[in-house]
């Protein structure tokens, strides 16, 4: 960060800059007796350590961030007028913030977890953020399941504890989750670093170019470090050895100068296609094959500057999906749809109203222009600019050119199941993903769910959700059934 506060030299001070005269003594009613509230410095100091925190994400409290630079490699502008990928060779400053899940602030890296992946691109029509993970689908397709679905991952309001009698009571229910489960127990589920995994956009985003054609777009991001992964038995002792091991190992490595890089790649749809699609292609717990879109080589991502202040730049630092820029938009996804508010509304209470104008928040490439003003942490950065529009004071005005294109729509309003498409169905990518694992990789799946689901306390639940696997392929249910069988003799 650019300013830089200057605390190495000259007295100590109140926040008011009255210097303080002992900071080790508090002050006493005689020697021995007790404080006295006119100890300012004291007052002022307990009472500014109890609010040091803020509240911690609801979802994804863990994570560590840097910044970096993109680079264009590609011609896509027959895709997307979005400014930042006009030209190859053109660089935008990014910072990304790695994440888990379910644990809290101080839980530990090396866990069974997707792994959360929001990346703010600076770019000089304002910031594009692309708030993924590292997997390129999710548990659910509709955003109205995502508060229960985290209530199952987090701590049981009686024991306190994950439990998973609810984590596989609701899996079990919602099949849609057969795929992303599929995944998360594979091997790629417990990634050896944030440096070793694959990034992902997940849902399918809309592109708009000049003329105004419309494509549906997929993010992927190719580790150049190659993909490494720990085992269960791998994760379980570094998370209790070192539980900042994936923090640790991005900030050290940035410090050697070995700068971790990612191929950024994109599969493209032209947006009339959409309706025929063999899945429905903004149902989030599908993917695209890639022989049908096959993926395009269009950027490279480089990670090369710790972040100063961890509080300050990672803590604070806030992502939204709704954040685009001209030439790029959500699509129909549901579970995007319902992302479009969630994330503003957590900045909103988690790091306040004016959030926005942190450094690590801010736009770097442009300014932010409009009549927003004032509440809590308000530094009057607008001076005394006119805080309206329209006005003749030579103020912002307003541009006149949507961000993304229409959509088309057609039917009555309702709470309608995401539409299927010919090949929909909640198991046919879990049974592919499966089927494309190695035998050594099944034996780990097997193994890794079986333990778990033996946890279970109900049968009738266990066997709902091998049920789901089963139906996803038969040799895989049978395999889980049986291990599952053993495990609760
Ligand atoms: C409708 C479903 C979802 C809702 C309502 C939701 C909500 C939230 C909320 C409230 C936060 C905390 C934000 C903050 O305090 O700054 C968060 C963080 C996050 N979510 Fe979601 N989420 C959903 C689905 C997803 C999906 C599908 C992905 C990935 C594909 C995802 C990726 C992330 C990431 C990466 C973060 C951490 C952002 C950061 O590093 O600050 N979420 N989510």
């Amino acid at each position: 960060m650019s300013e830089q506060f200057d605390n190495t030299a000259g007295p100590l001070t109140t926040e008011s800059g009255a210097p303080i005269s002992d900071n080790n003594q508090s002050e006493a009613a005689g020697v021995g007796g007790p404080l006295l509230i006119q100890d300012q410095v004291l007052l002022e100091k307990l009472a500014h350590f109890n609010r040091e925190r803020i509240p911690e994400r609801v979802v994804h409290a863990r994570g560590a961030g840097a910044y970096g630079t993109f680079t264009v490699t590609a011609d896509v502008t027959q895709y997307t007028k979005a400014k930042f990928l006009s030209q190859v060779g053109k660089e935008t400053e990014t910072f990304l913030r790695f994440s888990t899940v379910a644990d809290s602030l101080g839980g530990a890296d090396a866990r069974r977890d997707p792994r959360g992946w929001a990346l703010k691109f600076y770019t000089e029509e304002g910031n594009y953020d692309l708030v993924g993970n590292n997997t390129p689908v999710f548990f659910i397709r509709d955003a109205i399941k995502f508060p229960d679905f985290i209530h199952t991952q987090k701590r049981d309001p009686y024991t306190g504890s994950q439990e998973a009698d609810n984590v596989w009571d609701f899996w079990s229910l919602s099949p849609e989750s057969t795929h992303q489960v599929t995944w998360l127990f594979g091997d790629r589920g417990i990634p050896a670093s944030y440096r070793h995994m694959d990034g992902f956009g997940s849902h399918t985003f809309q592109w708009v170019n000049e003329a105004g054609e419309q494509f549906w777009v997929k993010y992927h991001f190719k580790t150049d470090q190659g993909i490494k992964n720990l085992t269960q038995d791998e994760a379980n002792k570094l998370a209790g050895e070192d539980p900042d091991s994936h923090q640790r190992d991005l900030r050290e490595s940035i410090e050697r100068g070995e700068f971790p890089s990612w191929t950024v790649q994109v599969q493209i749809m032209p947006a009339a296609e959409a309706a025929t699609y063999r899945y429905n292609p903004f149902d989030l717990t599908k993917v695209w094959l890639n022989e049908d879109y096959p993926r395009i080589t269009i950027g490279k991502l480089e990670l090369n500057r710790n972040p100063d202040n961890i509080f300050a730049e990672v803590e604070q630092s806030i992502f939204s999906p709704a954040h685009f820029v001209p030439g790029i938009g959500p699509s129909p996804d549901k579970m995007l749809q319902g992302r479009l508010f969630a994330y503003g509304d957590a900045h909103r209470y988690r790091v306040g109203i004016n959030a926005d104008h942190l450094p690590v928040n801010r736009p770097h490439a442009t300014v932010a222009r409009n009549g927003n003003r004032d509440g809590i942490g308000y530094d009057g950065r607008h001076g005394r600019q006119k805080n309206y529009e329209p006005n003749s004071f030579g103020g912002p005005y307003e541009t006149g050119r949507p961000l993304w294109a229409p959509l088309q729509l057609s039917g009555e309003t309702g709470e309608w199941e995401t539409p299927r498409h010919a090949e929909d169905d909640d198991y046919v990518q879990a049974g592919k993903l499966y089927r494309l694992m190695s035998e050594d990789e099944q034996d780990r799946l097997i193994a890794n769910l079986s333990g778990f689901i033996a946890k279970v306390s109900r049968d009738d639940i266990a066997e709902r959700a091998i049920a789901n696997f089963a139906k996803a392929d038969e040799n895989y249910g049978k395999r889980l059934a049986a291990a599952v069988a053993e495990l609760r003799k």
